[in-house]
């Protein structure tokens, strides 16, 4: 037997233990973060692709390329259980990606995994100099600056580019764009009101080492622009004065709420609990988790009563859902061995849960809305709930393969994610602020 034989793998990096629980890739990342943007991208996509269209993508600060797989996989809104090939665009759909990074070794890494593709292309560019370089080339149909790209701008850059693009792009193109949110839990203490302070944080990555990892590594930061979603409309008005083309916001929303990366590093407030792990534990099959991990302790902060609003609603919510579904599970176990509790058992519907709790108060069960969604909390709880009814009574009869860590668990995550989505408000309250823009000319 070769000693040596297994040296090159290992060196690769590709013989370590797959996992959800951790790093870039986690399950939160993959399960959570990039559904979400497709979910809220998804009806702009199938616009741009109608009867067959081939679109040109532009990726800005494309890092090592992970927008083409989170785009390739953005389901579409209406399919049917039987379909299988769901997806808005495939790589046939593709006429042009490419994508800019200003880093050289995050273009040579997403030239290693995407590069093949066909019409796909990473080039070593600084976005603020791209532009002026693109007056002969056709417009893009959709201009996408994901997680965070946007924050490493100035506000003033950031105008100058998307003016640049509203110019350069066609009627109907859409702009996709993402900052860190100014008011996330994560930094409660950056949070004020004097829109001068605080700009921007001193950001670490360093989240992607699992615990203790870092060892005596030192970790640099650098600035990142915290946005409200006033400064946000600021700055997309300004872009679209100063190109004279209208720019459109259609959507703007919080992504990341109760589970950025840093929620579980505590770094900018110490009162932060690992719900990311606890998150990723929930998605990750044949593992079962803990759920009184995944309740939240939201602390409020004095001074800020709006957010703190916000805040308690979403936990309200979220805790409901959680506690409903421990016991469901019990009363499933307690059926199960021929004794309900309290003798002939509680009725564990909806209504009468939610009349029994007194943890999750009638004023944070109010409508949240401000957007044009009409979805309170409560309906949004309540269709939650009712989701995971069905589940925990559907699953937990099956014997094979542990239904609950690997249906009835990430189905929870999925119900926690939906209400995330439909109680969000686009403050700027999760780690991401995004924006989906349409350019009319
Ligand atoms: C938070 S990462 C996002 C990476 C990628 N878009 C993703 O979805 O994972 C931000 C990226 O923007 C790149 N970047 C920052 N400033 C840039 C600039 N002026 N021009 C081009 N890329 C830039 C960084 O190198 C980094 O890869």
């Amino acid at each position: 037997m070769e000693k040596n034989a297994y040296d090159e793998p290992i060196s690769s990096g590709k013989y370590e233990p797959p996992s959800g629980l951790i790093g870039k890739y986690d399950n939160v990342r993959r399960l959570w973060e990039d559904e979400v943007i497709g979910i809220f991208l998804s009806p702009y996509l199938e616009q741009l692709v109608v009867e067959g269209n081939k679109i040109r993508i532009l990726d800005l600060g494309c890092g090592s390329g992970d927008g083409y797989d989170l785009l390739m996989g953005v389901k579409r809104q209406n399919v049917t259980t039987s379909q299988h090939d769901v997806n808005v665009i495939n790589p046939d759909l593709i006429d042009t990606y490419l994508g800019f990074d200003i880093n050289p070794s995050l273009v040579a890494q997403a030239n290693a995994i995407h590069g093949g593709s066909r019409g796909v292309v990473f080039q070593e560019m600084d976005f603020n100099h791209l532009l002026s370089k693109f007056d002969d080339e056709p417009p893009y149909d959709l201009y996408f600056a994901a997680y965070g790209t946007l924050s490493h701008n100035t506000d003033d850059e950031t105008v100058r580019l998307l003016s640049q693009i509203a110019k350069h792009s066609r009627d109907g193109s859409i702009i996709l764009c993402d900052w860190l949110g100014r008011y996330s839990y994560e930094w409660q203490p950056l949070w004020t009101k004097d829109m001068e302070q605080n700009k921007t944080i001193d950001y670490l990555i360093s989240y992607i080492y699992s615990n203790g990892d870092e060892g005596e590594k030192e970790i640099s930061s650098f600035p990142l622009r915290l946005l409200s979603s006033k400064e946000t409309l600021a700055i997309i008005e300004q872009s679209s004065i100063d190109a004279g083309v209208q720019i459109e916001t259609e959507e703007l929303f919080d992504r990341s709420i109760f589970m950025g990366r840093h929620i579980d590093t505590a770094q900018y407030n110490p009162c932060c609990k690992p719900m990311r792990r606890a998150l990723n534990s929930l998605l990750e099959p044949n593992f079962r988790t803990d759920l009184q991990e995944l309740m939240v302790d939201y602390v409020p902060r004095d001074g800020f009563p709006e957010l703190n609003d916000f805040y308690q609603n979403l936990e309200g919510c979220w805790n409901a859902l959680v506690r409903y579904t421990m016991e469901l599970l019990q009363r499933f176990d307690a059926e199960e061995l021929g004794r309900l509790p309290g003798g002939g058992g509680e009725a564990l519907d909806v209504p009468s849960f939610l009349r029994r709790t007194q943890r999750v108060p009638a004023s944070r069960l109010q409508s949240t809305s401000q957007t044009s969604t009409t979805v309170t909390a409560r309906s949004a709880l309540k269709k939650a709930m009712l989701e995971m009814e069905t589940v925990v009574t559907g699953a937990s009869a099956l014997n094979i393969a542990d239904p609950r860590a690997n249906i009835i668990e990430p189905q929870l995550c999925y119900c926690l994610r939906q209400l995330e989505m439909e109680l969000q408000q686009g403050e700027g309250c999760g780690h991401g602020l995004v924006a989906i823009l349409k350019v009319h000319k």
